[in-house]
């Protein structure tokens, strides 16, 4: 491990992805109280214990991780939600902007400074209905591009597409209120995917920069982040359960 992944330090022009993977086995009984009334309530709302598990879990590492970045006590920080709830920071005051994705098998939170950010990662599984998705929520450009895959990648480039727009969804933070077919993406196999057209507004292209997160042939993700005018280009660093173990067994939470 590199000494700045052992004590991660986020500079400007930096990303770091939290790649936490599913806690197994015993859970520290601490965890809940970490999270706030309304994240308690969600917890408790779900059917099978597995769910608020890892919901408990996802939170939990959330807020000891955001509470590293800004030296809080993981309980004492703060959200707020705009009108489509995407959460930011309430308390503390924070140059701090976060996001969070969940898969099965796959929890992914990033971090960076000053701009906005949007994550997503799904399972790659089977998608016995991705014609019909497709037809519904992609847009015409992408719909040709993804016909143009052989059949064995279309899986594939069907995530690749799903996950790049719902990162830029939640990146401008405005959820599904924007029509899907509206906006095009590319969707080769690229690490830095284009943001070809958006019909609402055609600037809205150069403000936002995608980048491709692949981990092995099982989880497909991107990353879309407020564009940084004249400044070098975003770096990425991923952090694992690891980096997090090292983290935790620093800081008191
Ligand atoms: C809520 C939404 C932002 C993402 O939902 P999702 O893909 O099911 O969930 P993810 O696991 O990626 O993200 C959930 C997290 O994003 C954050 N979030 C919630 N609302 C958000 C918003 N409007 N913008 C950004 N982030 C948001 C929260 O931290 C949430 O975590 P939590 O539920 O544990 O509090 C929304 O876009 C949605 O409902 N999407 C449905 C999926 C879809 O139809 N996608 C079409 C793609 S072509």
């Amino acid at each position: 491990m590199s000494p700045e992944k052992t004590m991660p330090q986020l500079a400007a022009g930096k990303v770091h992805i939290w790649k936490l993977e599913p806690v197994t086995g015993f859970q520290p009984a601490g965890w809940f109280g970490l999270l706030d009334e309304e994240e308690q309530a969600r917890a408790s709302r779900f059917r099978f214990p597995h769910l608020t598990q890892s919901f408990v879990a996802d939170h939990a590492r959330l807020r000891m991780l955001l509470g590293y970045y800004t030296q809080t006590a993981p309980q004492a920080i703060r959200f707020a939600k705009n009108f489509y709830g995407k959460p930011s920071f309430a308390f503390p005051e924070t140059r701090l902007h976060f996001n969070l994705s969940h898969t099965e098998g796959l929890t992914l939170l990033s971090v960076c400074l000053d701009h906005e950010l949007g994550v997503d990662i799904e399972a790659v599984r089977p998608m016995d209905d991705w014609q019909e998705i497709a037809a519904t929520h992609f847009s015409a450009v992408e719909n040709a591009e993804l016909r143009s895959f052989a059949p064995s990648d279309r899986n594939h480039a069907f995530f690749r597409c799903w996950t790049r727009k719902e990162a830029f969804l939640k990146a401008s933070g405005e959820g599904l209120s924007k029509p899907l077919d509206a906006f095009s993406v590319s969707i080769q196999r690229t690490d830095d995917p284009q943001f070809l057209t958006c019909d609402w507004d055609p600037e809205e292209t150069k403000r936002w920069t995608l980048k491709s997160l692949s981990f092995g042939e099982s989880f497909i993700g991107a990353l879309a982040l407020q564009h940084r005018n004249g400044a070098d280009a975003w770096q990425l660093v991923v952090l694992d359960n690891s980096d997090f173990r090292a983290i935790v067994s620093t800081e008191r939470v």
